[in-house]
């Protein structure tokens, strides 16, 4: 496992919050996938940020606080926007975040200007669906982070899908699919967290 040199550096108000999200029902982003955000940031420092599925935006704030960068946020649930709201002001950082509570699917085509780094963790069946408006919006050489896209194994057919999961896993494998065939998307997918897909805009 790499090194989780820039997670060790966060607030320890964060690293606490963090560890009480990772054992919630929607989990914030695991360590490695967070050092591998933290890592690409720190090397391309991105003017904007753009977050789907904020959760509290736990991973927003450390996004934040290692860089200097603007950042929109996306969260669908009211109680975690709030959460998400009370933390960019726990952190100071409420003055470069824009939080919108609503649907991804709604808000995305409403957005405009460009961004440099995406991280989408909102609703995996919803990936492909997303995909038109997260390429508009993510500038040339622009970083697209997908996670969960390998999700228990499924996303890869590394592992039996559940009958009930059967839909899941092949919005994912399309999503990966598309992704990978897209010509103006450079992509590699990491084996951390349940996978992410880090896709360059070329
Ligand atoms: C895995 S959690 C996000 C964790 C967060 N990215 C982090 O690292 O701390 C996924 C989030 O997506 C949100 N979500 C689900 N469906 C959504 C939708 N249609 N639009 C926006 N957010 C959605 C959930 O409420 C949940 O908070």
């Amino acid at each position: 496992m790499a090194e989780l040199l820039r997670v060790k550096r966060l607030d320890e108000r964060l690293l606490a919050l963090r560890e009480r999200a990772k054992a919630g029902r929607d989990p914030t982003a695991t360590d490695e996938t967070l050092e591998c955000l933290l890592e690409h940031i720190e090397r391309e420092p991105p003017a904007r940020i753009l977050e789907i599925g904020a959760g509290e935006g736990l991973t927003s704030c450390a996004l934040l606080l290692f860089s200097a960068a603007e950042l929109t946020a996306i969260e669908a649930d009211p109680l975690r926007a709030a959460r998400a709201r009370e933390n960019f002001e726990r952190f100071g950082l409420s003055e470069r975040a824009v939080l919108y509570e609503g649907d991804a699917g709604e808000i995305l085509p409403l957005l405009g200007g460009e961004y440099g780094l995406i991280f989408l963790d909102g609703p995996k069946a919803q990936y492909r669906r997303y995909l038109p408006d997260l390429k508009r919006l993510l500038r040339r050489g622009g970083v697209l982070f997908s996670d969960d896209v390998l999700l228990f194994g499924w996303g890869s057919g590394a592992a039996p899908i559940p009958s009930k999961r059967r839909m899941l896993a092949a919005h994912i494998q399309e999503y990966l699919r598309l992704l990978q065939a897209d010509p103006e998307l450079s992509t590699e997918i990491l084996p951390i967290g349940e996978g992410l897909a880090v896709s360059t805009r070329l």
